[in-house]
């Protein structure tokens, strides 16, 4: 009877101790099944979001995609901006500055973006016809609010570094829904300078065996991917090239306490002063510095935007408006002289970012590249809005397929990595 008794509660034992493995490797492969989920034709539900450098909204894209690499199949769904109040605005470009930040707010904020961006993710879903459950996964670049692009040395430890927030494990645990994020630190970590990331959006999905290719981004600030024809990944040329509406939208706010030149009419009723432009052109050292390169908010923000306006009180609103527009522009073309000219005239350029809207700056473009045709960007639903959020979701996509999706060239990484950080959540539904 003892023996009896003795073989049941061992039986017992090896079985609580066992189911709990047993459900605990379910669980993950669950988890796995959903993210690595995918309908009969291979098709998985991603989402991709991001709140750009000008602080403007919160980003949000959903796309079908399919396979990864060169072989990526995408097709957008819906695309949404849920605009920021000016408070959070406000906050945000306290919390980006050094002269006026701190600590404590920097790590409530990194908090509060969390549960932002999953509050909008999740209403975005809802309004999309979907259910968290259907999502596969989601790429969230979250809120860049400083970003160190060359080498400094502290405690005999020299690197670059850069701090995007708004917690992927806070957005994971609330949605519901694996999310990969913080995509910059993987290139930094290689000695690159974690932007811009785009050129590998571009690569998969621009190249073309017969045309020269030119994308270029107007966001806060503008970045340019050069693709010769038939382009192999380690020829595609990016960089950052200067301010994209990040110094037109300070002065508009500043002077004429509007967010934004809406649709560049105020450029576009102004004068070019010669004498702005060659002062631009004589402190700025970033647009004509070597590349791989890339800036942010720390060195077109307030300090540049306040020395400008001093340098200006004699000159008029507007026309230090059309001046800082042409500027924009100029940026662009003078890095395109000094860093591709040599590789060849571009066929086509492609525009995207909010900048694309400014009358102005997409005039003043084609008054300085008269030999190639300008496009406003549009495949597969990517529109000049959405092609950042589409750009994190594809990420995204890469990490979880295990892919490299750093480009060397243009980031200056010594090495391919995979980019971003897995915060996994295990479905319970696994019947979705
Ligand atoms: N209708 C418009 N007219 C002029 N500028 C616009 C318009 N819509 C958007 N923008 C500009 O685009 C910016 C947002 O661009 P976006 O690509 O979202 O940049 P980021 O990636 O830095 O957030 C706004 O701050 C504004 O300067
Ligand atoms: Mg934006």
């Amino acid at each position: 009877m003892c023996i009896f008794l003795f073989i049941i509660l061992n039986i017992f034992e090896f079985c609580y101790i066992h189911l709990h493995r047993i459900f605990f490797y379910y669980g993950i492969y669950s988890s796995m099944k959903n993210y690595l989920k995918s309908d009969k034709d291979n098709s998985k539900l991603v989402i991709g979001t991001l709140s750009g450098t000008s602080i403007d909204s919160v980003d949000i894209v959903l796309i079908r995609i399919s396979n990864c690499g060169i072989q990526t199949e995408l097709e957008v769904l819906k695309y949404r901006q849920y605009p920021f109040s000016k408070e959070i605005k406000d906050f945000v470009l306290k919390c980006s500055s050094p002269e006026q930040s701190n600590v404590a707010d920097i790590c409530k904020l990194n908090f509060i973006l969390g549960r932002l961006f999953s509050d909008k993710i999740d209403i975005f879903i809802k309004e999309a016809g979907y259910s968290n459950s259907d999502i596969s996964f989601i790429g969230s670049h979250g809120q860049t609010i400083y970003h160190i692009p060359s080498d400094e040395n502290y405690f005999g430890y020299s690197g670059k570094s850069t701090l995007q927030i708004a917690d992927a494990s806070v957005i994971a645990n609330l949605t519901g829904i694996t999310t990969v994020g913080d995509f910059r630190c993987a290139d930094i970590a290689v000695e690159g300078t974690g932007a811009p990331l785009v050129p590998y959006l571009d690569f998969i999905m621009f190249n073309v065996p017969d045309k020269n290719r030119m994308l270029v981004n107007i966001g806060g600030i503008a970045n340019l991917t050069y693709l010769k024809a038939d382009c192999k990944i380690e020829e595609v040329t990016a960089f950052d090239t200067g301010p994209g509406n990040m110094i037109i939208d300070a002065i508009t706010r500043k002077l004429y306490n509007k967010e934004y030149d809406l649709n560049g009419d105020i450029a576009s009723s102004g004068k070019f002063s010669k004498k702005l432009f060659e002062y631009l052109c004589n402190v700025d050292n970033f647009y004509n510095a070597d590349i791989p390169k890339s800036t942010g908010r720390e060195y077109y923000g307030d300090d540049f935007v306040n020395r400008l306006l001093a340098f200006s009180e004699n000159i008029e609103a507007r026309d230090i408006i059309n001046t800082v527009s042409e500027y924009t522009v100029y940026c662009v073309y003078s890095n395109y002289k000094n860093h591709i000219n040599s590789l060849a005239l571009p066929d086509e350029i492609f525009l995207s970012g909010g900048g694309v809207s400014n009358n102005f700056l997409f005039k003043t473009f084609s008054k300085y590249f008269t030999d190639s045709k300008i496009q406003i960007i549009n495949k597969s639903g990517i529109t000049p809005n959405n092609k950042e959020a589409v750009l994190f979701a594809v990420l995204a996509n890469e990490t979880m397929c295990g892919n490299y999706s750093n480009i060397r060239n243009s980031t200056g990484a010594q090495k391919n990595v995979l980019l971003g950080k897995i915060c996994p959540v295990l479905n319970k539904d696994i019947n979705k």
